[in-house]
Parts: structure tokens; C-alpha cells; sequence
């Protein structure tokens, strides 16, 4: 394994030096993991974001979560390691496509999967993760709900609320979990016979439905520490490997795909922060992500609205 002592010392420095915190997505690499303050699914980490006392968020994860995290927080600088780090999902449903839905469904609430531009969240009514999809989906009062841009967790919200779900764009995808087929569950069921499957609802119906376990990478982790037994297969993307193995050091887990297998296993936008540039972020305070504040706003009371629902 890497040696990541010295980087980390620094990084840990420039920290303390500047009040910053480091919010790592549960999919970064190993010495991201370790250098990170918390880290997290989606949700958990724009509520970390909602509630630290740091002058400066470095945001370990892709371009979305920061504008996220930095439409939470105005007052506080919120860099992205690398702004490249884009998403397939977030890339899929755009402004114009939302509007003329919103068009066609006047009455429907918008529920936007958090893997979305500020821009299109500042037009949603409510912004869910995959741990929260379901429950506020059932609590909404109307039984036709405009749901975007994950067409494989609207697929999932569906059969779990029984509500009609439009689509929107009918066909958002991720790169990674979009990719996944029976045939890698059959193989991975077949080496590791006394695994548990835990999937993440990104993933095709036909991969949930053979799960043991459906759930964010937050929830994973809890079910893999409550659950008794010792293994796991774990079909997300592969970075989850290290947040398990950091977090349960105790039990066994293994990819659904392997890198060697297929390039989906994973996700070239996660793999783009590196050790190396979150610390030029916090030396150069680059790049400073911005939201404009009327954006910040709508997306704001639409996310604290999501919140409340989940009291
Ligand atoms: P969660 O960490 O919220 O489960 O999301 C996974 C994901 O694909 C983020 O890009
Ligand atoms: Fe987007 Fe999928 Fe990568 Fe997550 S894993 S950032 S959803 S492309």
C-alpha cells in the first residue's frame, strides 16, 4: 500500500493552519479517506457541510457535492480539489429539459436526486439521496411525483412507494452502476459463496432484486457492522471498499466487479481527487466554487424543506 505519511502530515498542517475541514466522499481513495474530517454519503456529508464551524470546506468528492455544500454555505469558502470532477448522472438533466417537465406535470412535485447541477435543484422542490429517496417520496401528499435524473433509483422509489414516477430525463444514468448485469452477481455469488450482496439503488432493478441489502454507502456501513455475518459483496463503486475497510475492519468484502473486469467497477470522476490536489487546494485556496446567492437560496430552502421531512 501507498505510503501516505508525509502528505497527510502536511495536509493535517495547512488544516490547522487555515480552520478547514476535508468532507470525503465514501468512494475516495484510501489516503483521501484517512486525511478526511468525515466522511460520508451524500446526505450526511451536506449536513456535515450545514453544521461546521470551519472557515474553509475542502470538498473530497465530485463538483456537485461542493456546490452543494457551498449553496448550504455562503458565509464559508467551499473548494473543489479538482472542478473537472464532474458527474454522469448530474450531467444528464439540465435546465431546459427540467422546465418543460415541470411544464407538462404542473401539479407534480419535483424531487431531485442530489447528483444534479445547483441550477436544476434551484428548481426542485424537494432534493433526496439515495437514504432518503423513499421515505420522502411516501410522505409527499401526491401520488405523481417528477423524479430525476436517476431513471434506475426512480425505478427503485417506485416500487417501494407504489407511486407513479415520471422520469425526468427518462433515461439519467450513472456510469458505474448503470453498467452492472445479473451475470456479475451470478460470478460474484458463485466465488464468495458465503457473502452477503448489498447494492446501492443506483444500480438496475434486477441487481436489487437479487440483493441481500439495498442501500446508500452510509447505510451499507451500518449493515455491515449490525449484520453477524463475516462477508460481504459489495456492488458499488469500488472506493466503498476502503471506507468499509476503515470503518469495519473486522469482516471481508469484495467487489461486484473488479477494475480488471470492467473499467465501471470505477468511477473516473471520484478517482480524479487525489492527495496531491487537495493539498494544493488548501496551499493555493483553489478552486473556490461559487453559487450565485438567489440560486443558493431556492436550493437551500429546498433541501431544509427535505430535511424537515425527516424529523
Ligand atoms: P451515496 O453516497 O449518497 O450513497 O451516493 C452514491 C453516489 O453515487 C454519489 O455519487
Ligand atoms: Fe456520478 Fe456515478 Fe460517479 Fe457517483 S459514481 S459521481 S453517481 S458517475
Amino acid at each position: 500500500m501507498a505510503d501516505y505519511t508525509e502528505i497527510i502530515k502536511q495536509i493535517k498542517e495547512l488544516k490547522k493552519q487555515k480552520n478547514a475541514i476535508i468532507l470525503g466522499h465514501n468512494y475516495m481513495d484510501y489516503g483521501v479517506q484517512l486525511v478526511s474530517d468525515f466522511t460520508g454519503d451524500s446526505y450526511d456529508l451536506a449536513v456535515k457541510a450545514l453544521r461546521t464551524n470551519a472557515d474553509i470546506i475542502v470538498f473530497a468528492g465530485v463538483y456537485f457535492m461542493a456546490e452543494q455544500a457551498a449553496a448550504l454555505n455562503q458565509d464559508k469558502k467551499v473548494l473543489s480539489p479538482d472542478p473537472n470532477a464532474g458527474c454522469s448522472l448530474s450531467d444528464s438533466l439540465d435546465v431546459k429539459t427540467l422546465k418543460e417537465f415541470k411544464e407538462m406535470y404542473p401539479t407534480a412535485p419535483v424531487v431531485l436526486y442530489i447528483n444534479t447541477s445547483i441550477y436544476a435543484k434551484a428548481l426542485a422542490d424537494y432534493i433526496v439521496t439515495s437514504s432518503t429517496a423513499v421515505k420522502i417520496v411516501k410522505n409527499l401528499d401526491s401520488d405523481v411525483i417528477l423524479f430525476g435524473p436517476d431513471a434506475n433509483l426512480a425505478n427503485f422509489v417506485e416500487k417501494k412507494t407504489g407511486k407513479k414516477i415520471i422520469k425526468v430525463p427518462p433515461n439519467g444514468r450513472c456510469l458505474v452502476h448503470a453498467s452492472y448485469v445479473r451475470q456479475f452477481v451470478n460470478l460474484a455469488r458463485k466465488k464468495y459463496p458465503n457473502a452477503l450482496l448489498m447494492a446501492h439503488p443506483e444500480s438496475p432493478l434486477e441487481i436489487l432484486e437479487a440483493a441481500d441489502f439495498v442501500g446508500s454507502t452510509n447505510q451499507m456501513i451500518n449493515f455491515a457492522k449490525e449484520n453477524p455475518n463475516k462477508e460481504f459483496i459489495v456492488a458499488t463503486e469500488i472506493g466503498m471498499i476502503n471506507a468499509l475497510k476503515i470503518q469495519v475492519p473486522n469482516k471481508e468484502f469484495y467487489p461486484l466487479i473488479s477494475t480488471e473486469a470492467c473499467a465501471c467497477a470505477r468511477c473516473p470522476y471520484m478517482a480524479m481527487i487525489t492527495l496531491e490536489k487537495i493539498k494544493n487546494s488548501l496551499v493555493n485556496e483553489v478552486t473556490e466554487v461559487k453559487v450565485p446567492k438567489d440560486v443558493a437560496e431556492k436550493a437551500k430552502e429546498a433541501f431544509e424543506r427535505t430535511m424537515k421531512l425527516l424529523e
